[in-house]
């Protein structure tokens, strides 16, 4: 039998060394990489996976030059303003997970309008992973249940902090792709992807197309997953 795929998740890297290789700015990339994300989300709507968790801005990214942060920032309000209808007429629902009480006021208020306008959407939930890192999400999950863990077996604790995390209504990852090259997690779903398939194309964000996704999903779908069982 096929591995079913619920949850896939991507960390979406490469967009700087795309825009260098071609002689523009890095931030050149990042505007290419957010038309990806709309062909990778129509794609995963057309296949009715239920959610698609994108790695848009680590906790680790406020290390970049100025510019490139407050364009990054500029362009994720501006991509949730355009993206509006599509969600709507595609039926996705929009989810962010992360620490959003760095943004500015204007971001976080389109964030939160954006999930709030699309809660009734029953397609696809796109997660937008911003200003995300999992060490971050375990620490405000263990802030919030370490007043109810006493008497608690470790079994039960499992569960709190699964039920406690940014992502406690999508589930553990099924397959994990980072695009770009690199092989590391970088403080993305320490948690979530312990039992994930994971997968590793150097194709850098701005060229990942939906044929690759594909080929990449046909792969993972013909892997044995046994879960410490035989
Ligand atoms: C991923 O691409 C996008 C973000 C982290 C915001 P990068 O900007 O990391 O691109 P490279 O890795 O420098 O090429
Ligand atoms: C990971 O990419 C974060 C995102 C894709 C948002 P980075 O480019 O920030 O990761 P490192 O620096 O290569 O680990
Ligand atoms: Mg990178």
């Amino acid at each position: 039998m096929a591995n079913t795929l619920t949850h896939l998740a991507i960390i979406m890297d490469g967009n700087g060394r795309w825009a260098t290789n071609q002689g523009k700015k890095r931030v050149e990339g990042h505007k290419r990489g957010a038309k990806v994300v709309d062909e990778i989300t129509q794609w995963c709507v057309k296949e009715e996976i239920s959610t698609l968790t994108l790695y848009a801005f680590s906790t680790e990214n406020w290390k970049r030059p100025k510019y490139e942060v407050e364009f990054l920032m500029k362009m994720l309000k501006d991509y949730l303003e355009s993206e509006l209808e599509k969600y709507q007429r595609h039926n996705i629902r929009f989810f962010a997970i992360g620490d959003m009480s760095a943004f500015s006021t204007p971001l976080k208020e389109r964030i939160l309008y954006t999930q709030e306008a699309t809660r009734h959407n029953t397609g696809l939930n796109q997660v937008l992973a911003l200003n995300y890192g999992a060490r971050n999400e375990l620490s405000r999950a263990v802030m919030q249940i370490a007043k109810e863990l006493e008497g608690k077996k470790a079994q039960e604790i499992e569960e709190m902090i699964s039920s406690h995390l940014d992502t406690s209504r999508f589930g553990d990852v099924d397959l994990l792709i980072r695009t770009g090259g690199e092989s590391r997690v970088s403080n993305f779903l320490l948690w979530q992807i312990s039992y994930a398939e994971l997968a590793f194309t150097p194709t850098l964000w701005p060229d990942f197309t939906p044929k690759e996704l594909e080929d990449m999903i046909k792969e993972y779908k013909n892997r044995n997953r046994r879960f410490g069982g035989v």
